[in-house]
């Protein structure tokens, strides 16, 4: 989702918001709302549909006020419906919030506040601290304190705007885990999601920290730390001290500073793995679905592109937690085994859009056949989302780049967290040792920005000698992360490279490579096999590079013309290597396109969401 706020002392700040949304509209665009104060009054319109759609139907540049919060929605809890939409209001109706993250005591929460009498109308999170705030309010407390208190019941990722109709000149704010700044302009302060929404107001920007909140008004910008016992202020100086002039062009300023929208998804990806990890670790959901694979006859997994990649790490996990053999077959190729389906067999579906033609006609033909599905995707209320009889979502957020980066490493994390699940189920994972996978899974999003940091300068450096055909290979897990990898390079460098179980080298493939082939190794722990591949390849000559975690041990016998590619440690937990070794070919398909002057977020003949046969 995308925020905005913004309080001037003269001027009506709602053509400000609604430019600030058109900017934002690329993180969502279910639904759209704004609140405004004037006159010690609130007033909100919102609405499901696009921002244009919305601003005409409900008059939103009819709306006045010198303070107001936007917001486009990109739905998480609750479908995208009118009252869904963002800003949610309090019992009193002088409060008003808009939100980005997702929280995770929401359930809990939500019944607390019914049962102390709240009135809550919507089924999102959101509206939930609304109410939490106006508690505070009436127990006397000035705003920041009930601000303060609120958010000490609240767990999960926020990014909060907030106005009240009793202080007309000021807009609250929250954050903690999704991004969220403060324009200092002359005239008007805002806050909002990213700095492109912020340009038409200043480009003089504090960039909050986790756990910061405050308010600003026309003249100040108040920001107090949340610490332990309560929260202390800033001091002026310091905040002054972190202003930061942005210089950016309009041009990029939709894609947050990046070049393209691809690079700027790639570097999100600590981010929506940590989304799609709070998001779901604690969601019954999974629960419900490891139920339903184990008690299943047959586990299918239907997906089509990056997705079947995704599968594939699934079934790999799937096999090693719960003993289960997960078939994971491309969505095409389901019709022509239909057959063999029945009403015991169970259907997971992986979808990013949830609108791929294939996957859809794979999920209706299970159906037909009395199979039950479960639809994993990113986009809820998307074709494959009401299919389903289970539903998990990713919630990597929207992406734009025609190639999936982000929304693979989110469906991996969401799988892990399901195989994970199956495993305890099954009873083949201690409760101990589960809890220690989720562990390590929850430093995903660190390990994820090591590697980036890790993998650019390499992708760059190899990028210059990448050309006309390459192997990529894995054994295990490696082999899906192979797959993914030679999927990057061909759509996104134009470079023919083909990926196969390592194995398989001997039975064929070999035969092609003489001085100077290309071949990558994705070495996994599970699969330390891979080491003789790569020795059998460099004694024909191949240019060979090992891709691996470094604290991985592989008798590599000193050859020369192997390159040893280290990426962060993984300790041998093999949910982590999927974070660790795919970025590299992320990066360099990125490098490669951009280097002979390929658009990488349009690669030729493709497009984002297939919808046809
Ligand atoms: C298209 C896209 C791919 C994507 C595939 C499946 O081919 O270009 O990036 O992986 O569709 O899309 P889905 O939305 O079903 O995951």
């Amino acid at each position: 989702c995308g925020i905005i706020g913004a309080t001037a002392n003269c001027s009506d700040v709602v053509p400000l918001i609604i430019r600030g949304l058109q900017r934002l509209e690329y993180r969502g665009y279910d639904s759209v709302g704004i609140a405004v104060v004037g006159n010690n009054e609130l007033a909100v319109r919102k609405g499901a549909g696009e921002l244009e759609v919305v601003r005409r139907r409900l008059s939103l540049d009819e709306m006045r006020g010198l303070t107001g919060i936007g917001h486009t929605r990109w739905a998480t809890h609750g479908p995208p419906n009118d009252v869904n939409a963002h800003p949610h209001t309090d019992c009193t109706g002088t409060i008003a919030i808009v939100h980005n993250g997702v929280i995770r005591n929401y359930a809990s929460l939500k019944e607390e506040l019914l049962a102390r009498g709240h009135r809550i109308r919507s089924d999102t999170d959101t509206e939930l601290v609304a109410h939490l705030i106006e508690e505070g309010v009436k127990e006397g407390k000035d705003f920041v304190s009930a601000l303060a208190q609120a958010l000490s019941r609240v767990e999960g990722t926020y990014a909060f705007a907030i106005v009240n109709s009793r202080e007309p000149d000021r807009v609250y704010f929250a954050k903690n885990r999704s991004p969220l700044l403060v324009g200092v302009g002359d005239k008007v302060k805002a806050v909002a999601s990213d700095v492109p929404a912020l340009l038409d107001i200043t480009r003089d920007i504090v960039f909050l920290e986790d756990g910061e909140f405050g308010y600003v008004t026309p003249r100040e910008v108040v920001i107090y730390r949340l610490t332990p016992s309560g929260y202390e202020r800033l001091s002026d100086e310091e905040v002054r001290s972190r202003v930061r002039h942005v210089d950016i062009s309009p041009e990029a300023a939709s894609k947050g500073g990046y070049p393209h929208f691809m690079i700027k998804e790639i570097y999100e990806q600590p981010q929506a793995v940590r989304d799609t990890y709070e998001g779901n670790v604690e969601d019954p959901a999974l629960g419900r679905v490891s139920s339903a694979i184990l008690s299943a006859n047959k586990v299918i997994v239907v997906a089509a592109g990056t997705s079947y990649h995704a599968g594939l790490v699934f079934s790999s996990l799937l096999a090693r937690r719960a003993g289960i053999l997960a078939h994971t077959i491309i969505s095409s190729e389901l019709p022509y085994l239909v057959d063999s389906i029945d009403g015991g067999d169970l259907v997971i579906a992986v979808s990013q859009s949830g609108e791929t033609y294939d996957t859809l006609e794979a999920v209706r033909k299970a159906k037909e056949r009395g199979a039950a599905v479960v639809g994993v995707t990113n986009v809820l209320g998307s074709a494959l989302d009401r299919e389903s009889q289970l539903r998990l979502y990713t919630r990597a957020g929207p992406e734009i780049g025609v190639a999936a980066t982000k929304t693979f490493l989110s469906q991996v994390m969401l799988l892990e967290l399901l195989s994970i699940r199956a495993g305890e189920a099954s009873g083949r994972l201690r409760p101990s040792e589960a809890n220690e996978l989720l562990r390590a899974l929850r430093e995903v999003p660190q390990v994820l920005a090591n590697t980036l940091e890790a993998s650019d300068p390499v992708a760059t450096a190899l990028s210059k000698g990448l050309s006309g055909s390459a192997y990529i290979l894995g054994r295990g897990l490696g082999a899906a992360i192979a797959r993914e990898g030679a999927l990057k390079v061909k759509e996104i460098a134009y470079v023919h490279a083909e990926a196969y179980p390592a194995g398989e080298s001997k039975h064929g493939p070999i035969a092609l490579v003489e001085r100077g082939f290309p071949v990558f190794i994705v070495a996994t722990s599970d699969a330390r096999e891979v080491a003789g591949n790569a020795v059998e390849m460099a004694a024909r000559g191949a240019r060979v590079y090992v891709v691996k975690p470094a604290d991985l041990g592989l008798e590599l016998e000193g050859r020369e013309s192997i390159t040893r590619i280290d990426m962060p440690p993984s300790s041998g937990v093999l949910e982590l290597e999927p974070f660790i070794l795919t970025p590299l070919f992320q990066l360099l398909s990125y490098r490669v396109a951009v280097s002979r002057g390929y658009n990488p977020d349009k690669p030729r003949n493709l497009a984002k969401t297939v919808t046809v046969e």
